[in-house]
């Protein structure tokens, strides 16, 4: 099934541009009660049953009795390019928030822990110390990068699996304080802003990399509540690890990546902070997407 809507789906409603009328019924949308007034516009929140198969549309409003939304493309809005830098901790909520947005935004996403993680996966098969700077200027000088959807290519070799191994993470923030690495990191990472639109997540988007980016969040969350996290998403990969190691790792992680001398992680001065423990994915994108229409309309490029 194409994930963008075919002509059958959808008819667009005069003169706004970009802006589509989707018969409930036909979509399999359900309505939800709440309501809430924004500027001229009335806007329905309305639970999208298959809303990952619409990436880069977002819900616009509903009609009264029901039987339409409206969805808007984000492509459509008057902003010739965005750079959107999500940072912080292991387990803060990044990874998944970052591509859920990155796709209802039609934003390219860019994984930049993954990166690090397949120099560290690279030292370590070459039988190297992730401690050795030489090792890792090395490694980092010859990896060959690509990103192809949610898989990541090292030297033509899908690692995405690989690259989430416990050892692995332990290597990429070793690694990861490594100049050599992270100017080739960096420069790597420029080049895929120079692209067009991007929700980048990390450490040091907002600060060293996109020091520019026209919105930044930092987004953080309680030990306990991160431990658990990534405990599921280990559980979910069929790795085994108790709360108390995994908790543990998560500090020693944050510790180094914290006080590295290079690029360490922290918000950017101007980024907005995102306290995550008691929120839900869904209640964390929408403050984030009320921030970006804000900057939007702040900056006058509106519609
Ligand atoms: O986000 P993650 O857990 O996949 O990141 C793996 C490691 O890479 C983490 O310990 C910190 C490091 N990293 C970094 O230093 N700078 C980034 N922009 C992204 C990740």
């Amino acid at each position: 099934m194409s994930p963008f809507p075919q002509s059958h789906d959808y008819f667009p409603i005069g003169p706004l541009r970009g802006v589509f009328l989707l018969p409930t019924q036909q979509s399999g949308e359900k309505r939800r009660s709440s309501h809430r007034d924004d500027s001229e516009m009335r806007w329905i929140s309305v639970c999208f049953r298959n809303r990952e198969a619409w990436p880069g549309f977002e819900l616009a409003a509903g009609d009264l009795q029901g039987q339409f939304v409206v969805i808007q493309h984000h492509s459509d809005l008057r902003v010739p390019k965005m750079i959107i830098t999500i940072d912080g901790p292991a387990g803060s909520g990044k990874s998944t928030i970052s591509r859920m947005l990155a796709s209802r935004l039609g934003f390219r996403f860019l994984d930049t822990g993954a990166m690090y993680r397949a120099i560290a996966l690279a030292v370590l098969q070459a039988g190297n110390n992730p401690n050795e700077e030489a090792a890792n200027a090395a490694a980092a000088a010859v990896a060959e990068l690509k990103f192809d959807g949610d898989s990541l290519f090292l030297n033509g070799r899908d690692v995405s699996q690989e690259i989430r191994a416990p050892r692995v993470s332990e290597a990429a923030s070793l690694v990861a304080a490594s100049p050599a690495v992270r100017d080739r990191m960096v420069e790597l990472q420029r080049a895929v802003g120079d692209t067009g639109s991007l929700v980048t997540e990390g450490r040091d988007q907002g600060t060293v990399v996109f020091p520019l980016a026209e919105c930044k969040f930092f987004l953080t969350a309680s030990v306990t509540a991160r431990a658990n996290r990534r405990l599921l998403d280990l559980q979910e990969r069929g790795i085994s690890q108790s709360l108390e190691e995994v908790r543990q790792q998560i500090e020693e992680r944050d510790q180094r990546d914290e006080q590295r001398e290079l690029a360490p992680m922290k918000p950017a001065a101007d980024a907005i902070i995102v306290e995550t423990s008691l929120l839900t994915i869904e209640q964390v994108l929408e403050q984030m997407l009320e921030q970006i229409r804000r900057r939007k309309a702040e900056s006058g490029t509106d519609t």
